[in-house]
């Protein structure tokens, strides 16, 4: 409870200071339009100001830096809506701008309709992981092709981790709201792909809940299977097992061998009050990423903080790849 209140109290003293404005710049919105994404609506102006982020500011703006593009979990938004889950990037985009990264080289919009208050019930009786992956696959393409950049870099959040992995790794996927296809892999790509608190594995709180929340189901969901191997009970494990019959869009992306980008990070915290048990499905981190180059544990963080407060070890891990 006091961590809770001094988060807030930082949250908002930080936000006092200089917040970064969404949404896209009008060089950007006038890009997407031309170039046949203005159905996508990136901007997002139904969430207001906050729903998106990135862009020129002048049309002849050169751009350095790899773009970093930041993908939020459930319930969240491209930048701050509102304390004290839906803080979106607000945090890491003013860092990263405060070491000279422009508004044309940090990019983010909102994926979903679930971030707002009113909408919070539809989390957890629908679930559109066809229609989410494939948004977040034309926003990272709008961005490589409107920024021409040789190679982009990735940060994602809960939900956005297994979401984001597949927008890249593409193929195709059976889906609760119909099969799509996704793509060639675009992780040749991709520098770095920073993925905290994702459940990559699962979650333990939906081994009991198969179908309600709907994002527990075991197709497209974060099912974490009925058990592994003589184990029954996911989140009390004291040794590493099998992992069977858990989500099948997890386990195909988990042994999908494409690579999200040449240099994959996780972060996690053992105090996670989303992900529970210390972040563990079946005695491992669900938050793992196969093949991953790092990873930094938290001992102190919750499941917001470790995207809001760890601003440093992002801007390390893409741009001096260490963690
Ligand atoms: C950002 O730019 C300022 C002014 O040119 C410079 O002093 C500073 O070292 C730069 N910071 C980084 C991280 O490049
Ligand atoms: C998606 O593919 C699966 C497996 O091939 C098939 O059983 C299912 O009917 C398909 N769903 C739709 C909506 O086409
Ligand atoms: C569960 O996984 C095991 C081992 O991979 C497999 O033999 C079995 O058919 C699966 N059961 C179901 C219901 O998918």
């Amino acid at each position: 409870m006091k961590s809770t209140f001094l988060i807030v109290l930082l949250l908002a003293s930080a936000y006092g200071q200089k917040l970064p404005l969404g949404p896209l710049t009008e060089d950007f919105q006038n890009w997407l339009i031309s170039n046949g994404y203005e159905a996508d609506a990136f901007d997002r102006s139904d969430v207001g100001p906050s729903g998106s982020f990135g862009g020129r500011l002048k049309s002849n703006e050169r751009i350095h830096n790899q773009p970093v593009i930041f993908v939020h979990g459930t319930g969240d938004a491209a930048l701050h809506v509102q304390a004290p889950t839906a803080t979106g990037w607000s945090r890491s985009i003013q860092y990263f701008m405060e070491q000279n990264y422009t508004n044309a080289e940090l990019y983010a919009t909102t994926w979903g309709d679930t971030w707002g208050a009113g909408n919070v019930l539809d989390s957890y009786t629908t679930i559109h992981t066809c229609s989410f992956v494939l948004n977040i696959r034309r926003f990272l393409q709008a961005v490589i092709d409107y920024t021409g950049a040789d190679k982009i870099d990735v940060i994602a959040h809960s939900i956005g981790v297994p979401l984001a992995r597949k927008a890249i790794k593409g193929g195709t996927l059976i889906a609760t709201d119909g099969n799509c296809t996704i793509g060639p892999p675009l992780g040749k790509k991709v520098d770095t792909f920073l993925g905290i608190t994702g459940p990559n594995y699962g979650l333990c709180t939906c081994q009991l809940a198969q179908t309600v929340p709907a994002f527990c189901n075991a197709l497209d969901g974060l099912y974490p299977g009925y058990t592994c191997e003589d184990q029954l009970l996911c989140g009390y494990t004291s040794s590493k097992c099998e992992q069977n019959n858990y989500s099948v869009f997890l386990e195909q992306l988990n042994n999908n061998k494409e690579r999200e980008a040449e240099h994959i990070y996780a972060m996690w915290s053992d105090v996670d009050e989303v992900l529970l048990f210390k972040g563990m499905t079946w005695g491992k981190p669900t938050s793992r990423i196969p093949g991953m180059n790092g990873r930094w544990i938290s001992d102190r963080n919750g499941h917001i903080a470790m995207k809001d407060l760890t601003e440093l070890r992002q801007y390390e891990a893409v741009v001096h790849h260490s963690i």
